[in-house]
């Protein structure tokens, strides 16, 4: 195959003021491609993760990763087929995964990357939803933070996520939980339902806070959006409940961030609330692999993919898609000449 001389890609140009991003924020680019030194890949780009953190990644503050810098090729974990090889890690075709970015191709040390042979009866596309980071989160949120024990009821925000249709499938399965799963529009309500989740409230609709106490007391709140809803959900803890700090969509695009009013109901419920990154689990991913890939295989766990095509010129549409609900499952961006599609569950 031969390579292009130039590698477009898209970089950040402009740090987004609090609220949505703007045509303004990236720009596309091109540089030079790189020729592999000793040790080192071409990876093609096939498929780039689009991750809510991504929107806290354009700002300069602390954070458990650093901000991406101005002028920098956005950062996006990915997957890609090794095309040029020096290294004896990899050869020509093999699918990789790593941070490659909003970039046609990555050149760098394939110590980096990770090898990605598909599971029998999985795709490739599965690296970046059920065993990528999304299960990942979602399998030791609800068992190592949520510490999920039988019969107990959890709630789950953003649950038609790509994070969340897979931590209220795990509770769904688990031995007699009861799953309220909170998402914003009609469509995703219907989709959980025919899932098998009996509570699936519209947090769009109107008398959505009467709906939301009528659905009773909680044990584990799968917290994915923080803002409003959090407080809600604290009003109706049970004692000693856990609440798992995932992330808080409603809060990176704002342009007015959301006192949390209800945190003193941690004490009088001798409850705990405690955040987490997945990456902090990556020795035990094998773990949550199997458990997710079996999950799979007996029918307990369906999942989506909301895949925008375009490449480069998917991703900033992507994102804020993301950001505005239009997707099902896992956000990704294809390279492989498609259009967007975001099959039913
Ligand atoms: N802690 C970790 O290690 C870790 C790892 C990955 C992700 N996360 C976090 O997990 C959360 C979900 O991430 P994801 O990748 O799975 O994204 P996602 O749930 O696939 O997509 C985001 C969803 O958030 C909902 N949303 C957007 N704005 C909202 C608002 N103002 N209020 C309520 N819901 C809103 C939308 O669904 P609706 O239609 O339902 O509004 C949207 O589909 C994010 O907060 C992310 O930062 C944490």
């Amino acid at each position: 195959m031969s390579l292009p001389t130039m590698n477009k890609c898209v970089v950040l140009a402009k740090r987004p003021e609090r609220g949505p991003i703007t045509p303004a924020t990236f720009k596309k680019d091109a540089a030079a491609l790189k020729k592999p030194g000793d040790g080192e890949v071409v990876v093609k780009v096939e498929l780039l993760s689009i991750d809510a953190a991504m929107r806290m990644w354009l700002v300069d503050t602390r954070s458990y990763i650093p901000p991406v810098k101005i002028g920098e090729v956005m950062r996006a974990a990915g997957l890609g087929r090794v095309v040029e090889t020096r290294s004896d890690r990899y050869k020509v075709g093999d699918l990789v995964h790593g941070v490659l970015g909003w970039q046609e191709y990555w050149v760098g040390p394939a110590r980096v990357l990770e090898p990605r042979p598909t599971p029998d009866g999985m795709e490739d596309i599965d690296h970046l939803g059920l065993l990528g980071v999304s299960g990942m989160t979602a399998y030791f949120g609800i068992f190592d933070i949520g510490r999920l024990k039988d019969g107990e009821t959890v709630c789950i925000s953003g649950a038609a996520g790509s994070v969340g249709l897979i931590a209220t499938q795990i509770a769904l399965a688990h031995k007699r939980c009861k799953v309220i799963a909170i998402v914003g529009s009609q469509d995703k309500v219907e989709q959980l339902k025919a899932l098998g989740c009996e509570i699936v409230l519209n947090y769009k609709q109107e008398g959505f806070a009467g709906r939301m106490r009528a659905a009773g007391s909680i044990d584990v709140y799968f917290d994915n959006v923080g803002g409003e809803l959090l407080d809600l959900v604290l009003a109706q803890i049970n004692p000693y409940a856990r609440v798992v700090m995932c992330g808080a969509i409603s809060q990176y695009n704002t342009a007015k961030p959301y006192g949390v009013r209800l945190t003193p109901q941690l004490i009088s419920m001798k409850a705990r609330m405690e955040g987490f990154i997945a990456f902090d689990y990556e020795k035990r991913y094998p773990e949550a692999r199997a458990y997710l890939a079996d999950l799979a295989r007996k029918g307990q766990l369906k999942y989506s993919y909301y895949v925008v095509g375009g490449g480069l010129d998917g991703c900033a549409k992507a994102l804020q898609d993301m950001f505005d609900g239009k997707n099902i499952g896992k956000t990704v961006v294809s390279f492989q000449d498609e259009g967007d599609r975001n099959p039913k569950l």
